[in-house]
């Protein structure tokens, strides 16, 4: 696998400029706060091939659907993230030619993320077909510290020259989604304005009306030196732009400062977006560039001291974990209950920026560990908010009595989903999302939540499930027929082991709330029900292999002709990408982690023996074709002493984009499955389990990593876990005393203190 960019422990950085790697250096290097983000798209003019990226968050459009033969049931639309006004605009021109690299000689360039601080920039040198020669200099950041501002500093300095140099600083809401599916425009406009170095644009979004208003403010320097200009004023819908030309001095820089607010109505009322992003500009001008600047910095410090892992001994392996801790923040940082994590974050149109099972099941534990426990309570609270849609969605496919199906994709809690194998089949989610409920209760305690929020939830998700069963006289059990297990690549099968387990187990727990909570505060459930549901959770039925340890993915797995992962050609692979969809479903390949997903979920249920097993049946047949794969392998092969598989596989998931695994990394990044791979590390190598009263550690170290530390929240208090190839350390940085079980062993830290093990069980990958 070759490296796109150069490995540094901090950065990521491209030497030379290479037009056909612009698009995935665009999505590499994204940046966001967590309420916006932009690509890596060039602030000045370029004509080569790009994919403007600018997204806000909550924003979207309801895209008609598209598809070849109608299903009832199927959604109207597909909710888009919208690509919105394009802020980072700044336009060159020397002599009547406009800056624009695709055309220029490029004589040097270099482009770097800084994730430690959270920016952006670019140096190049550029030759003009008059021979004028220009250094282009950029920084730029979507601030952390303030969610509604985003500032570029931008200098030019003329090498062989002194004449006029034209800038151009504009906002222009005038784009269009590439993926729009019948090549609408989005947006129309509320209003736009601009005078001399200050303006506006205000959108709004067709059908479901949001607005966003984009400020923006500059000032223009020559050296330090501020200086008095007189700009020209163009506007005209959805554009405003400010220009003049300056003489240039040879060797002297000239810096323009350009400060953009972006407010929307996710957080505001529609009168006040435009008072407020130019209130917001304003006030950023007068604040100026290095204040704003050492916020935003101050503001990811604090980040990265919760949740930053050192790796040292690989500088690959320290990147690629960075990497995904980096754009796990900028996509999501909890301030909003309305937001969540769309698959792409903000540095892609796929997927639409919506939300799906991904966030419970993989983005949830990141944050749990690494946050306030507010910023997961966000999460959960999101699909709380949304439970009277997902009863309504529910109810259009036939369920009653307040029985809740989440959707597969949404937005605002409606099911945009439409291919019916997996809107109507690939149902698992649901247990997702109540999986979710236990596990937040399990790390924070906070039972109050459980009483008033998760509850509902469970009981609505449970009764979902208690319809979905049905009663099989020939198998004297309940069963699940027609679903689709987290593989896609089964549809309608029956009795999927996954989604009968954990819909067994929602149920179960479901009641077990029920039991906790209702003395306190009255019954959700009947007697009747109550009998019912527990007569379910006995009597489910689970296909497995006969005389073995093997749960079978579904009803008749065996039929299938038995091969394995290495039989398929590597020209074949993917096969997503080279084989027909039918020779696909027929075939025994494995899209993503299944059978093994529920037994990652609920190992405590199984003894070694049977993960093993599983594991060794699965894993060779596993393509791991979705990004939410290798990660799941890679924390059960750390768990059964596999070890140089771990490896391989958290390699695999930790530099999937930087290294372009997939071939896809132009359409944005996988952001969700990098929770995935953080998991891969705390429970995969330092194998960190959190029970309701304790915390178990297991920790095994690839040999060529010399040491690896990171913090994990527990009940909100640090603990910090150091493992080297010798020994463990742990530290309790918290104020209450912990009980942990460290390989098997208890051991108590008493707050403040500190336990290291001298141990040859740290085993060496
Ligand atoms: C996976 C799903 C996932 C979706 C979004 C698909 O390829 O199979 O499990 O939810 O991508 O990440």
């Amino acid at each position: 696998m070759n490296n796109l960019f150069e490995i540094d422990a901090w950065k990521i950085i491209e030497r030379g400029f290479d037009p056909s790697k612009q698009k995935q250096a665009e999505s590499i290097f994204s940046i966001g706060n967590g309420s916006f983000g932009q690509r890596a798209n060039f602030e000045e003019k370029y004509s080569g091939d790009s994919l403007q990226g600018s997204y806000v968050g909550g924003v979207y459009y309801p895209d008609k659907t598209r598809v070849g033969w109608w299903k009832n049931g199927y959604p109207e639309y597909f909710a888009k993230v919208l690509n919105s006004c394009n802020w980072i605009g700044i336009n060159i021109e020397i002599d009547g030619e406009q800056l624009d690299v695709h055309h220029q000689e490029v004589l040097s360039f270099q482009r770097e993320l800084d994730m430690k601080s959270g920016t952006l920039s670019r140096r190049m040198k550029v030759r003009f077909k008059n021979g004028k020669e220009l250094e282009v200099e950029s920084l730029r950041f979507c601030s952390m510290h303030d969610e509604e501002i985003a500032a570029i500093r931008y200098i030019v300095t003329p090498l062989n020259f002194s004449g006029n140099v034209k800038f151009t600083p504009y906002l222009d809401g005038n784009v269009m989604n590439h993926d729009s599916n019948y090549d609408e425009f989005f947006w129309e406009e509320d209003s736009h304005k601009v005078d001399v170095k200050k303006g506006y644009v205000c959108s709004k979004t067709k059908k479901t009306n949001f607005s966003v208003s984009t400020a923006m403010r500059f000032s223009f320097w020559k050296n330090d030196e501020l200086l008095e200009i007189h700009p020209n004023h163009v506007s005209k819908a959805f554009f405003v732009e400010n220009n003049f030309e300056h003489y240039v001095e040879k060797g002297n820089r000239y810096t323009l400062k350009k400060y953009v607010s972006i407010v929307s109505t996710i957080s505001h009322s529609e009168f006040s977006v435009i008072p407020r992003s130019i209130n917001n500009v304003r006030q950023a001008y007068m604040n100026g560039f290095d204040y704003l600047l050492n916020n935003h910095i101050a503001a990811w410090e604090e980040i990265w001291s919760k949740a930053d892992i050192e790796i040292s001994g690989d500088v690959a392996a320290q990147q690629g974990i960075r990497f995904n801790i980096f754009q796990l923040y900028q996509t999501y940082t909890g301030k909003n209950e309305k937001l969540n994590i769309g698959p792409k974050g903000f540095t892609g149109e796929k997927y639409g920026g919506a939300t799906y099972w991904d966030t419970e099941a993989y983005c949830l534990p990141f944050y749990l560990k690494t946050a306030n426990p507010k910023v997961a309570r966000q999460l959960l609270i999101y699909r709380y908010n949304q439970l009277d849609k997902a009863i309504e969605n529910a109810e259009k496919l036939g369920f009653k009595n307040g029985a809740a199906l989440y959707p597969m994709v949404t937005m605002n809690g409606e099911e945009c989903h439409n291919e019916w194998e997996i809107t109507f089949e690939e149902i698992h989610r649901n247990g997702a999302i109540a999986f979710a409920v236990y596990n937040y209760v399990r790390h924070t305690g906070d039972h109050s939540y459980l009483e008033k929020y998760g509850r509902p939830v469970l009981i609505a998700i449970a009764k979902f499930w208690t319809q979905r069963f049905n009663w099989s006289e020939a198998k004297n059990a309940y069963v699940m027929l027609g679903v689709t297990g987290p593989n896609e690549y089964e549809n309608n099968v029956n009795n999927n082991w996954y989604t009968n387990y954990i819909a067994r187990w929602c149920v179960q727990y479901a009641l077990e709330v029920e039991k906790e909570v209702s003395p306190k505060v009255g019954a959700l459930l009947t007697n009747d029900e109550i009998k019912s549901w527990n007569h379910l959770v006995e009597n489910v039925y689970f296909p497995v292999l006969e005389g073995t340890r093997v749960f079978l993915q579904q009803d008749n797995f065996m039929d299938k002709e038995q091969l394995t992962a290495s039989d398929i050609p590597e020209k074949e692979r993917p096969i997503n990408q080279h084989w027909s969809w039918d020779r696909i479903l027929r075939s025994i390949f494995i899209k993503q982690a299944d059978v093994l997903q529920g037994i990652y979920l609920f190992e405590d249920h199984f003894d070694l023996k049977t993960i093993q097993d599983n594991f060794d049946f699965y894993e060779p047949k596993t393509v791991h074709e979705s990004s939410l794969s290798p990660c799941i392998h890679s924390i059960l092969a750390a768990k059964i002493g596999r070890l140089d598989k771990a490896y391989e596989l958290y390699l695999r998931t930790s530099r999937l984009d930087l290294d372009d695994y997939n071939h896809e990394a132009d359409e944005g990044l996988h952001i969700t499955s990098m929770a995935g791979t953080w998991m891969a590390i705390v429970e995969g190598m330092a194998g960190i389990r959190v029970l309701s009263d304790s915390v178990k550690i297991n920790p095994v170290i690839p040999k060529n990593w010399k040491q690896y530390r990171f913090q994990i929240l527990l009940r909100n208090q640090p603990l910090e876990i150091r493992v080297s190839q010798n020994e463990c350390e742990i530290i309790n940085k918290g104020s209450q005393d912990l009980e942990l079980i460290l390989f098997d062993e208890n051991i108590p830290v008493k707050a403040g203190n500190f336990y290291i093990k001298t141990t040859t069980k740290t085993a060496t990958i």
